[in-house]
């Protein structure tokens, strides 16, 4: 017999960021963190096949069509385990090719939490859906890509460099995130744009700052980077209200999230004749 089953994973995108770990072997993060799921028709989808089967000489693993692992029938329970998803549930490629955390939170579609969890073993340290992709469907993200070269300082070494020197990571664990967290669920769920935009932003400007605060000093951000975050800031002030609110993962690229089709078309408009990056989608 042969047990064959495909998934296709989408791609998330922080909006109260994971960075840093209390357990480096088990992926088990210093604070809760909260994103959205892109659809996977429009964005990044990968479509992974694992077959198993007695007769193979090893389990297998397909990623987008090409070979990616032979395991041991005795490791893939473990290594299903240590992704915190069921085998043979939807997939992130990160999983795979780097034992990726923040992969953990594209096993659900709309605003998914991953709880940061308190055992040790990291049983509780599992993702949740906050609500699904139905629920704040007037949203619109744009991707301003800024730099599409492989990122610097991997996710991995940066949060480890930050957890071991940054007294700010420290601060923003403990005390704001939690905070933070019940107030972007509840931003959530009311649909509150004005509240979900600024923490939002403050996040990621938060992250930034950790980053900034890790000794030796990690810079994700490029000057069109920061030249996006003014452009925004500005027509946020000018209006006396959020219009559009911005993120930055580990990479420069800016992710742009507006409350309606309208802002989002102002929006493009402003970048293709302000900061200049390419626009690659407008899902
Ligand atoms: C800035 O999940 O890539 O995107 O678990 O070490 O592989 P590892 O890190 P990873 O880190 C993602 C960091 C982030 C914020 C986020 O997605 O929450």
């Amino acid at each position: 017999w042969v047990l064959m089953a495909t998934g296709r994973s989408p791609t998330n995108i922080a909006v109260i960021k994971y960075w840093g770990k209390r357990d480096e072997a088990l992926i088990l993060p210093v604070n809760d963190s909260i994103s959205v799921t892109l659809d996977p028709d429009h964005l990044s989808a990968t479509t992974t096949t694992v077959a198993v089967s007695p007769s193979f000489p090893s389990d297998r693993m397909w990623l987008n069509g090409k070979v990616l692992l032979h395991l041991s029938a005795l490791l893939l329970p473990t290594f299903f385990r240590l992704l915190r998803i069921d085998a043979y549930a939807f997939m992130s490629p990160d999983c795979f090719l780097q034992g990726s955390g923040s992969a953990c939170r594209s096993i659900y579609g709309g605003f998914v939490k991953w709880c940061m969890g308190k055992n040790n073993d990291g049983s509780d340290s599992i993702a949740v859906q906050l609500a699904d992709e139905a629920h704040w469907n007037d949203l619109v993200i744009i991707i301003a890509v800024v730099s599409s070269k492989q990122k610097e300082t991997s996710s991995t070494s940066g949060m480890r460099d930050s957890v071991e020197t940054s007294p700010l990571l420290q601060y923003r664990a403990q005390t704001i995130v939690p905070e933070r967290v019940l107030k972007m669920e509840e931003a959530i769920k009311s649909r509150n744009f004005e509240s979900f935009a600024r923490l939002t932003c403050a996040d990621s400007n938060q992250f930034h700052a950790v980053c900034l605060d890790t000794s030796p000093p990690i810079f994700y951000m490029k000057d069109t980077s920061h030249r996006i975050i003014s452009l925004v800031e500005k027509w946020n002030q000018s209006e006396g209200t959020p219009q559009v609110a911005y993120t930055f993962d580990a990479v420069p690229n800016a992710v742009l999230i507006a409350p309606n089709r309208k802002n989002s078309t102002l929006l493009l408009q402003k970048l293709l004749l302000g900061a200049g990056p390419k626009v690659v989608t407008d899902e």
